[in-house]
């Protein structure tokens, strides 16, 4: 038989919807609120975590990531698949129609129901870190509206309404974690206790913004890797989510919104690393990820956004390593944005703000210091840092599309030096501004967004950065 023919189709419709007489249109005022069905589906019970604080409990009896059978220590670069180049991507269609306006191909299109469920250990395991993540947020952004008072909040220039939109961001947590424990099934891991930084507002506002960029970054990284498309949709619907929050944080502490014009994707490893520390324990039976920890990267002159000149900065972070999250409470009156509203210079929360000195610059010297790997960390301290890079050479600037290297200066012991390398994505766009990830590595491999995680094996301590 012949191709179904489009025009022929068309036509048939057009006739049938004329060929009945048209009935009046219904005009009318609404003046009645009709009474219709309330249609929902139950949330996974939530129960605010009381206990915070480090992990005071026995030695855990598993330690170690989850790991099975490890074939080969790493995955060999290989050249484009066969058919990479096959595609003419002239604008003209090459293949018969599935159906009108369709065209051929995509994945998930053939008309099979979709299903939501984890096809590979690859699905699984992403899935619930990306789990462990939500549950994180939701204690997270309690916690803070619980720990600070409504005074505590006013000072820092948030109002009774900029909290509620906090407690709201605390219910899409809880859509969210729904969501990916009915995805995962029974065996998806629970909530746990965290261990926060001791932190005032401006610091726990910091600190949300840069946990919810490891969290989205850390889905950007291995959405399009997952073997279940269905499922990739649903976590995509709520990353979004997830993103517009990291932005609001931003604008909660005075920065620009979105300086970037992509948003960065990272390895698994990398958002578990930085995850990991400030969960104290979970449940006995809570469910194992077979993601790397990987040692702390601090970085000792860490850009701090509640400084005028948020550059002129040594030591002044409230973790130390990892997130790397700013301190407040020892910037003096003539040093602090928060405290006015002069443009170009306030850093009091907005929908946007120009900041005259830039927290970061081309240019740059960057301290750093690193962690050695072996140490106990995450969940009942039973997981334990590792690396299975060589010494370390090179910063690792991870922003929008890029990753670019500078090489690491005067190396003594566990520190040293870099400058921050002046790159576009594309002209008009530096690269390198935003909340970015820096990672050490012993080798300047070429990575691009979608291998990244070829450069796990050289990865040797990872942090995040305030570049803007
Ligand atoms: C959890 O804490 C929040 C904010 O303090 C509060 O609004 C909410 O009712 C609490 N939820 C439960 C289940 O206790
Ligand atoms: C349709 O695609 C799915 C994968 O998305 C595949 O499992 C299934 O076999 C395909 N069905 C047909 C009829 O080709
Ligand atoms: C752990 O135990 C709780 C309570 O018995 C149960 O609800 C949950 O499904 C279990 N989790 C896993 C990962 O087995
Ligand atoms: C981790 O610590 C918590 C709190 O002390 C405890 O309830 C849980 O059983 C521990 N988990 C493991 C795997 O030992
Ligand atoms: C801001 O601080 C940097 C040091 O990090 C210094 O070089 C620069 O001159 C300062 N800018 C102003 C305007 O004070
Ligand atoms: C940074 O400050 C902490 C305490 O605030 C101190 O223990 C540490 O030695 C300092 N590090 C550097 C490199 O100055
Ligand atoms: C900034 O201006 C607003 C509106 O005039 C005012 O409510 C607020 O207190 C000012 N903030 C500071 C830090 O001066
Ligand atoms: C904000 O910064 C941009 C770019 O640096 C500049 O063009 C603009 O004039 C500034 N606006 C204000 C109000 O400072
Ligand atoms: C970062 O982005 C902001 C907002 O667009 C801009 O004002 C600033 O100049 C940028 N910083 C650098 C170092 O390019
Ligand atoms: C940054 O990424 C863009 C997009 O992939 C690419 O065109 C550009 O060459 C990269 N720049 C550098 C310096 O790697
Ligand atoms: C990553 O992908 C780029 C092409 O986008 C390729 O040139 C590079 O060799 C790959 N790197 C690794 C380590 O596989």
């Amino acid at each position: 038989m012949a191709g179904f023919k489009l025009s022929a189709g068309v036509g048939l419709l057009g006739l049938a919807a004329s060929a009945l007489a048209a009935p009046a249109p219904v005009y009318s005022e609404p003046t009645t609120t009709f009474s219709v069905p309330k249609v929902t589906a139950p949330v996974e019970p939530v129960t605010n975590v009381t206990s915070h604080g480090p992990y005071t409990g026995p030695p855990p009896t598993t330690t170690g990531a989850l790991s099975t059978t490890v074939l080969a220590p790493s995955i060999p670069a290989l050249p484009p698949g066969p058919d990479a180049f096959k595609y003419p991507s002239d604008g003209q269609l090459h293949a018969p129609q599935p159906a009108p306006y369709t065209p051929a191909g995509g994945v998930g299109t053939n008309g099979s129901a979709p299903v939501y469920k984890m096809l590979s250990d690859f699905d699984y395991q992403s899935i619930a870190l990306a789990l462990y993540q939500e549950w994180i947020e939701l204690d997270l952004f309690h916690w803070g509206l619980d720990r600070f008072s409504v005074e505590d909040f006013e000072k820092a220039g948030l109002t009774a309404e900029d909290r509620h939109l906090i407690e709201y961001m605390a219910n899409q947590e809880v859509g969210h974690a729904t969501l990916l424990s009915n995805m995962l099934g029974p065996s998806a891991p629970n909530q746990c206790n965290y261990n926060y930084p001791a932190m005032n507002v401006h610091e726990y506002i910091d600190f949300c913004q840069k946990v919810t960029r490891y969290g989205e970054a850390g889905v950007y990284g291995f959405l399009n890797h997952l073997n279940a498309h269905d499922v990739g949709q649903m976590l995509l619907q709520s990353i979004t989510t997830e993103a517009r929050q990291q932005m609001i944080f931003r604008q909660f502490e005075g920065l620009f919104p979105t300086p970037e014009w992509f948003q960065v994707g990272i390895p698994q490893s990398w958002a578990w690393t930085l995850l990991a520390p400030y969960i104290s324990s979970c449940p006995a039976n809570n469910t194992r990820l077979v993601w790397q920890n990987y040692p702390a990267l601090h970085i000792l002159n860490q850009p701090n956004p509640f400084r005028i000149n948020g550059s002129n900065v040594w030591n002044e972070t409230t973790d130390g390593g990892y997130a790397n999250t700013a301190a407040y409470r020892d910037i003096e009156e003539n040093d602090d944005c928060t405290k006015t509203n002069a443009t170009g210079v306030s850093c009091a929360p907005a929908i946007s703000r120009n900041r005259s000195m830039p927290l970061s610059y081309p240019g740059r010297q960057v301290f750093l210091e690193w962690d050695e790997p072996g140490k106990p960390i995450g969940p009942n301290n039973s997981y334990v840092t590792d690396t299975q890079a060589g010494a370390p050479k090179f910063a690792a600037w991870v922003s929008q599309l890029n990753v670019t290297y500078s090489p690491l200066e005067d190396i003594k012991g566990n520190s040293a030096y870099t400058v921050q390398p002046d790159v576009s994505t594309f002209d008009g766009n530096p690269a390198i501004n935003g909340t970015i990830f820096l990672v050490l590595t012993d080798e300047d491999l070429y990575v691009t967004p979608f291998n990244l995680t070829q450069l796990n094996p050289h990865v040797y301590a990872v942090g995040m950065y305030q570049s803007g």
